[in-house]
């Protein structure tokens, strides 16, 4: 019996370990469905937001209670990526200078 309890624990782990690090559009789908219910589908969110950065700051600044776990950089940038937004625009060189708040990417 203890077994199966560590075993099943053990997998519930490895299970939202690999979640996190898969953090994909998988992880906001089951929201933002193709209905538009509860949250915008995925072809609104694509219409609306041109690069990554748009959309990871609309998320981070959502009042609904719903997206206030899914309020992590690491998650939205994934998804972001998973659903084919760009960076952000490649043509501005000055960024450095102007943006302040761009952290590493691989910021542990
Ligand atoms: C638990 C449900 C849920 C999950 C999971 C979820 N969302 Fe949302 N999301 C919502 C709801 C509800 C809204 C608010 C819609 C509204 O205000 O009309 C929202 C709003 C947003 C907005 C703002 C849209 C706007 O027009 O301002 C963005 C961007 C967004 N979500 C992205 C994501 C991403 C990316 C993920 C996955 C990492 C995700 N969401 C996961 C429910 C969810």
């Amino acid at each position: 019996m203890k077994r199966l309890l560590v075993f099943s624990l053990a997998v519930s782990v490895l299970f939202v370990a690999t979640s996190l690090c898969f953090a994909s559009w998988d992880t906001c789908k089951g929201c933002h469905t193709d209905s538009g219910k509860p949250g915008p589908s995925k072809a609104a969110l694509l219409k609306k937001f041109k690069t990554s950065d748009d959309l990871v700051q609309a998320a981070m600044a959502s009042t609904n209670p719903m997206m206030q776990s899914m309020k992590n950089e690491t998650v939205l940038r994934a998804a972001a990526k998973d659903m084919g937004l760009k960076e952000a625009k490649a043509s501005k060189k000055e960024d450095k200078k102007t943006e302040t708040k761009k952290g590493p990417k691989d910021g542990k």
